[in-house]
């Protein structure tokens, strides 16, 4: 999946330099709900482990062939989102220097398309912290529509407390 400026595609090992780099910010993890990285070894680990399926990819930068950040979707998590049978949750993260850029608007819009054309998904759900609206108006521009608020629990990095807006996206 690619456009003129983005390639969504597997994660490889040979990210995991990169993976680091972007994924210790504090500025990223947290607001998504997972802590930073903390060495090349545990993001190493995580390509392996939580990266390595069909639907999960790195957003590789074509100009410079590093991978800036991560999008995917996947088996709603026990975060307490009210989601419909079989209904997949789907998230993502850029890397600081590249935020703004329209680039998580292209990424969502390439895996939508993908999803609409190679799968029976009837619908996806995500959400955000309240407090971090820029991943509310990714979702907003891709045509999620507001569904609520709720809580999530304490087993998200930072999540006690912290209300989460959720969207709904009907494909
Ligand atoms: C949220 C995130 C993925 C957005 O990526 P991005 O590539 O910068 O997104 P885009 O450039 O495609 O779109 C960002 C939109 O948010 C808007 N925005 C940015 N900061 C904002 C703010 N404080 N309040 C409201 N809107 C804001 C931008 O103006 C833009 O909207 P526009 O095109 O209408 O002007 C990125 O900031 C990130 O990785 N954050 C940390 C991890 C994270 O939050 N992941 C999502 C968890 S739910």
């Amino acid at each position: 999946m690619e456009t003129d400026r983005i390639l969504l595609r597997p994660w490889r090992e040979s990210d995991a330099e990169a993976l680091f780099k972007y994924a210790s910010d504090p500025d990223v993890g947290p607001r998504a709900g997972w802590p930073p990285h903390k060495s090349v070894e545990e993001s190493l680990e995580i390509i392996r482990t939580v990266f390595h399926n069909d639907t999960n990819w790195a957003i590789e930068l074509k100009a410079t062939g590093e991978a800036i950040g991560a999008i995917g979707y996947g088996p709603s998590c026990d975060c307490n989102l009210p989601t419909r049978e079989g209904e997949p949750l789907c998230g993502y993260w850029i890397a600081k220097p590249y935020w703004n850029q329209g680039i998580c608007t292209e990424a969502l819009r390439l895996m939508l398309d993908h999803i609409r054309k190679a799968t029976e998904i009837k619908s996806l759900i995500s959400g955000h912290f309240i407090d971090n609206p820029a991943s509310g108006r990714v979702m907003e521009k891709c045509g999620f529509v507001p569904t609520g608020e709720t809580c999530i629990d304490e087993s998200q990095y930072q999540g006690k407390d912290r209300p989460i807006r959720v969207l709904r996206l009907i494909l």
